[in-house]
């Protein structure tokens, strides 16, 4: 380590305050620092490359070093850096939000943007909760979401959030969010060996959940296309079309949560295109500028929209930072790269090729389940593949913390081993991917999996 580098290391340890991490693992150990990218990969201070497999966190869709995305800000920061978009607009907020309503299925044609994946879902919970206010259903304002699904870290969306162990340092949290099932079908409860039985089934769990609350009192409903935490939740056949029918039913609004899934993780510019329904809202963020400046977005039906067309009628949230001009010009020049280098094209093709790679590794007796759609993955390690007995917390901490994250950096690959639900690793790499980076993933992942085996 150079000079420098060696000053930067200790000032990362003295100043920097790192996202969701145990600031006393590198008490001991190096804080890893990223200088560069290009492509799928990236490079530490001391010039040693890794695989990005995890495309940042689920953002750098178009794939790292793009010279024309850096020249979309710069272009943009000379011309006019910054004005709000708080009753004024600017062209590339414009031309953004008319481009993502062409985009977006159905009548979402209102874009509210924001800063990040987090204000997108908030602004979404507060939009529904005010469109039944001007409704004349003032008392919907619940919302129900899935187990183990992860929505952001502000109080609301912290709340909507289904992971106790993130909330406990916070609670209480605001009131009135409440859990179903989510689609993990490697664990259904029920109808394990009938994807389509167990999807109804767990769609069903929403109307349930819905009577139990009384339909008057709830607003929204807030699923991922695949549910990212918990390792890649698939939605299972007829899941969204019956979950559309339970909403359409008892008036509750359908939110699509796709900070992770939107932009091309699915082989499509939205994951409900994907899957074939319409719902009322859509958030996303990250993959719609690929990283190089952050944004976020809710897309909102036309439906939603009209009370807020008419007399003096306003809708009082906003972000200073939301609908950046910087930010715009990029997610414009980004969504140029991805009709260009038709993206979306590329990952619907090559999926069946990544999945394949990824699925021999089920000959390892650590890997119980390979699941996921697109460039999205999810492998579930376990300690019984004939049980599908998994990991108590002791194991899970050597095993994810103590060792594979480390193991996985250290030969080259940076994924996430997550262990928010049954301990998981994460691949969601740069849409840029080919079978050349598939095998690397799934050799490394094969030599430190082992190891890991060996360690238990
Ligand atoms: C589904 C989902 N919603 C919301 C968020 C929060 O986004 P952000 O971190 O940009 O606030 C995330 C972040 O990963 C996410 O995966």
């Amino acid at each position: 380590m150079n000079e420098d580098a060696a000053r930067r290391q200790k000032a990362a340890k003295d100043h920097l305050w790192m996202h969701f991490t145990r600031l006393s693992s590198y008490a001991e150990a190096d804080v890893p620092v990223i200088v560069r990218g290009e492509g799928a990969y990236v490079w530490d201070d001391r010039g040693r490359r890794y695989l990005d497999g995890l495309a940042g966190l689920f953002v750098v869709q178009a794939g790292h070093g793009r010279k024309e995305l850096a020249a979309a800000a710069a272009a943009q920061a000379e011309e006019l850096a910054f004005f709000p978009v708080w009753s004024y607009a600017h062209p590339t907020a414009i031309d953004l939000a008319e481009r993502i309503a062409q985009m977006a299925p159905g009548d979402l044609n209102r874009v509210f943007f924001s800063s990040g994946g987090g204000e997108a879902v908030e602004t979404a919970w507060k939009l529904a909760k005010n469109y039944f206010k001007l409704v004349g259903k003032p008392m919907k304002h619940k919302v129900i979401s899935r187990a183990i699904a992860y929505h952001g870290t502000t109080q609301g969306a912290l709340s909507i959030t289904g992971l106790p162990p993130l909330k406990e340092q916070f609670e209480p949290l605001v009131p009135s969010t409440f859990r179903v099932p989510n689609t993990n079908q490697y664990r259904a409860p029920l109808h394990g060996d009938d994807p389509e039985a167990f999807g109804r089934w767990a769609a069903d769990q929403i109307g349930v959940a819905i009577e139990n609350e009384g339909p008057d009192t709830v607003a929204a409903v807030f699923l991922e296309p695949v549910q990212n935490a918990g390792g890649c939740f698939p939605p299972p056949p007829g899941y969204f079309e019956r979950v559309r029918e339970i909403c359409d039913e008892h008036d509750v609004l359908l939110v699509s949560d796709e900070v992770i899934c939107a932009f091309g993780r699915l082989g499509h510019m939205f994951g409900a295109e994907r899957y074939g329904y319409v719902p009322d809202m859509i958030t996303c963020a990250k993959g719609l500028t690929s990283g190089y400046s952050p944004l976020g977005a809710t897309i909102v039906s036309d439906r939603i929209a009209e009370p807020f067309l008419h007399g003096d009628a306003s809708f009082a949230h906003g972000y200073t930072f939301g609908g950046h001009p910087v930010s715009c010009a990029v997610a414009m020049a980004n969504l140029d790269v991805f009709e260009r280098e038709r993206l979306n094209e590329h990952v619907r093709g090559t999926e069946g090729a990544f999945r394949g790679t990824l699925e021999k590794l089920l000959d390892l007796p650590i890997v119980g389940d390979v699941r996921g759609d697109g460039f999205f993955y999810g492998i579930e390690l376990v300690k019984d593949k004939a049980t599908k007995e998994t990991f108590d917390a002791d194991e899970s901490e050597r095993l994810l913390r103590g060792f594979l994250s480390k193991a996985l950096l250290e030969a080259g690959l940076y994924c996430r081993a997550d262990d928010r639900g049954d301990p998981v690793v994460q691949l969601a790499p740069p849409l840029v991917c080919d079978q050349e980076q598939f095998d690397e993933m799934e050799q490394v992942l094969r030599a430190v999996l082992t190891e890991a085996w060996s360690k238990i």
